[in-house]
């Protein structure tokens, strides 16, 4: 199975400090993981391009081709994010020009704001550059895959997820100025410390929604505070501008919003500042500030993802922790002192089953690199179990 296809991958990010600022001008400072998408790909004689999912095999194949995807025409399933990369590169001198198989698998956890959506859409511009020969640098890469997404698929992100998956390095987090594209890569000193992930479990149905609703507040603070600034972005203001010119934003919910933004920004250049010098204290205090604004000024948060923040940080041994992602449900990330993960995970993984009724699932992280590509025999260490893939070998035989 797939020794005739080519395998790549991409990976998910965490966004270590700097939150929804992305759309702001502000600095973000993710990092790309070890897990994300992977894609088996093969080159047909035809012009058709099929998509399988091994995480929805029961949806079976979807079907494009060559002529409908230039034309943008959607097939209104998961395989549309890939299908806009697609569409997005070939409108942008970079062509898919023959027929696909594609097999996508993805190993992060879904729906948990750990960029899912990205890393497909980085895998399938990495695949197109790679089968086709072309010169697309990784920065361009990520700026189409976010285009794609904004204008094919309707989700008005920012550009940290997408940067991350393509830029990320081993063992480092990116710095990047998200109004210049300006970066550079910070070493994330793990001697002796997890970086653990804590997936709440917790469906987040609004995210979309409510996303688009922050964006929304931030542009008409922005629109306010320019009558007095000469300002871009939000972020081009420093917090005690902020404080000076609060009241020139009208509705007290735009003004808490425009606070998160203005904030956060300081916090995260705090915080790679302290990290650079090793002080850890304070960058673990500057990630409880930072899911504390997340809670109480943008109100992204949610009872889930407070609960689990709670009780970290109550927890001797944890160093920092804070949601992390879109909000409104998803994953916290705590750094946490090696020797006491066990029990981190042990004493917050009771407490959070016991107030939410829901169990929350930990992952110890490791930082890794952007994409790659794969010698497709990866597929078997994928897929540990044997009786999935007895099924993916079934369904496969079926459609391809
Ligand atoms: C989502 C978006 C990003 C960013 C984060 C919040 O992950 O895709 O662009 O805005 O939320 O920081």
């Amino acid at each position: 199975m797939f020794s005739d296809y080519e395998a790549f991958f991409a990976p998910g990010r965490v966004n270590l400090i700097g939150e929804h600022i992305d759309y702001n001008g502000g600095y973000v400072f993710p990092c790309a993981l070890t897990i994300g998408t992977y894609v088996f790909v093969k080159k047909r004689d035809d012009d058709k391009l099929r998509f399988f999912s091994l995480n929805k095999t029961r949806f079976g194949v979807k079907e494009s081709n060559l002529k409908n995807m230039e034309k943008g025409i959607k097939t209104e399933s998961f395989a549309d994010y890939p299908l806009g990369v697609m569409y997005t590169l070939t409108k942008n001198n970079y062509p898919v020009t023959s027929g696909l198989d594609l097999v996508f698998y993805g190993n992060l956890p879904s729906g948990a704001g750990l960029s899912s959506s990205a890393s497909m859409e980085v895998v399938t511009a990495y695949m197109v550059k790679e089968m086709f020969g072309y010169d697309l640098d990784f920065i361009e890469m990520a700026k189409l895959c976010q285009w794609s997404e904004n204008n094919f698929n309707g989700v008005n992100c920012g550009i940290m997820d997408q940067f991350a998956s393509a830029m990320g390095k081993n063992k480092n987090a990116i710095y990047l100025n998200t109004n210049t594209l300006d970066y550079s890569y910070v070493p994330v000193p793990m001697d002796g410390i997890s970086l653990v992930i804590a997936n709440s479990n917790n469906p987040h149905k609004l995210s979309d929604s409510a996303y688009n609703t922050r964006r929304e507040e931030c542009s008409k603070a922005l629109l306010q505070l320019k009558k007095v600034l000469d300002i871009k972005n939000l972020c081009d203001i420093i917090p005690d501008e902020f404080e000076k010119y609060r009241d020139v934003i009208e509705d007290e919910v735009v003004r808490k919003r425009a606070k998160h933004a203005i904030y956060e920004n300081a916090r995260t250049k705090e915080a790679v500042k302290v990290l650079k010098e090793g002080d850890l204290e304070r960058f673990g205090e500057l990630l409880k500030e930072a899911h504390m604004s997340m809670k109480d000024d943008y109100e992204a948060t949610g009872k889930a993802l407070d609960t689990l923040f709670f009780e970290a940080i109550d927890f001797d041994g944890c160093i920092g922790s804070r949601m992390t992602g879109g909000g409104f449900g998803g994953c916290t990330v705590s750094f946490v002192k090696k020797e006491r993960v066990r029990e981190f995970k042990k004493k917050v993984g009771t407490a959070y089953e016991r107030k939410m009724g829901i169990r929350a699932v930990f992952y110890e992280m490791e930082i890794g690199d952007g994409p790659s590509k794969k010698d497709s025999k990866v597929i078997y260490d994928l897929i540990k179990s044997p009786k999935f893939l007895d099924i993916v070998k079934g369904e496969m035989k079926k459609y391809f």
